[in-house]
């Protein structure tokens, strides 16, 4: 169990398709206390989950694109349980008509809202569970990014702009929070069918491919992406930091 004696947090549970739920059970097989948020959308849904999982508990997080919806989250859990081994950033958001239309036609208030909710929200989390002193000895951060944001996928548009700005934030804050012994990593996980995966235009068609061209020859599930979060959160991975694992059978290293 390489969780043993570790308590984390899981931001985004949505339901069971959720990753974050994959994150959740993956981290509660491997021993640790799991602390989870949602917004109040899927509070019902996501309460009925966590009680597989016992001992587990779920606060809402409603809108990250608000500081103090953050900040009242994680100082409820910090009240509660004192401080954690790991946070999960399980969240992202763009609007409908900007995953639709073609790229070019992303409005301004568009492009703001998918890396204010998607990109920058990683940051304030960091930022503010830093702050509160939320975060134990060696806490370990990871977010979730998709491939859309190293190419051009068709669909994707302005999430793979905000999941690129993601993977940038990892970096630096990797640097800054380097200082204090606190890793900050993301999962580059592959395509799965989730709710918000229903928004990206052909998806089913992103599925196939990776399963005609991966190594692998399939698509991943959330258990093998909960897995490998709780590899981030472990101390196997403590000289890991600053990286955006791949965790997609292997799709990103194939070229022609
Ligand atoms: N599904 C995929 O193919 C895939 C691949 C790679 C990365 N990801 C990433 O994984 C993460 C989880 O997504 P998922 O696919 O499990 O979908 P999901 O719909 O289950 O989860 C998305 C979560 O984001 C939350 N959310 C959205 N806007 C929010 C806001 N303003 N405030 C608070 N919470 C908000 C939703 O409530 C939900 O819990 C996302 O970052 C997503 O981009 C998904």
């Amino acid at each position: 169990m390489i969780l043993k004696d570790k308590k984390v947090i899981i931001m985004g549970i949505r339901n069971k398709w959720s990753i974050a739920w994959g994150a959740a059970k993956s981290a509660y097989e491997q021993g640790a206390k799991v602390i989870c948020t949602c917004s109040s959308d899927s509070l019902e849904k996501a309460k009925a989950l966590v009680e597989e999982l016992p001992g587990t508990e779920i606060y809402l997080c409603n809108d990250v694109s608000k500081d103090e919806d953050i900040e009242n989250c994680l100082k409820q859990i910090k009240e509660k349980h004192g401080k954690v081994n790991g946070i999960l950033h399980a969240i992202a958001h763009a609007n409908t008509e900007d995953l639709r239309n073609d790229f070019i036609k992303t409005s301004r208030d568009g492009f703001a809202h998918a890396c204010d909710v998607s990109s920058y929200s990683f940051v304030a989390v960091a930022r503010i569970a830093k702050d509160i002193e939320l975060l134990d000895s060696g806490a370990s951060l990871v977010a979730y990014t998709y491939y859309g944001s190293e190419k051009a996928i068709e669909g994707y548009n302005v999430m793979g702009v905000a999941k690129a700005a993601l993977e940038a934030s990892v970096r630096y804050l990797a640097v800054n929070m380097g200082k204090e012994g606190y890793r900050v990593n993301a999962i580059s996980a592959g395509p799965i069918k989730t709710l918000s995966a229903k928004g990206i235009k052909d998806f089913n068609t992103i599925l196939d491919v990776v399963e005609q061209r991966a190594p692998l020859h399939k698509n991943v599930t959330i258990d093998q992406v909960g897995d490998a979060t709780s590899f981030l959160f472990s101390d196997l991975s403590s000289a890991i930091t600053g990286e955006v694992l791949h965790v997609d059978n292997g799709f990103s290293i194939v070229g022609v």
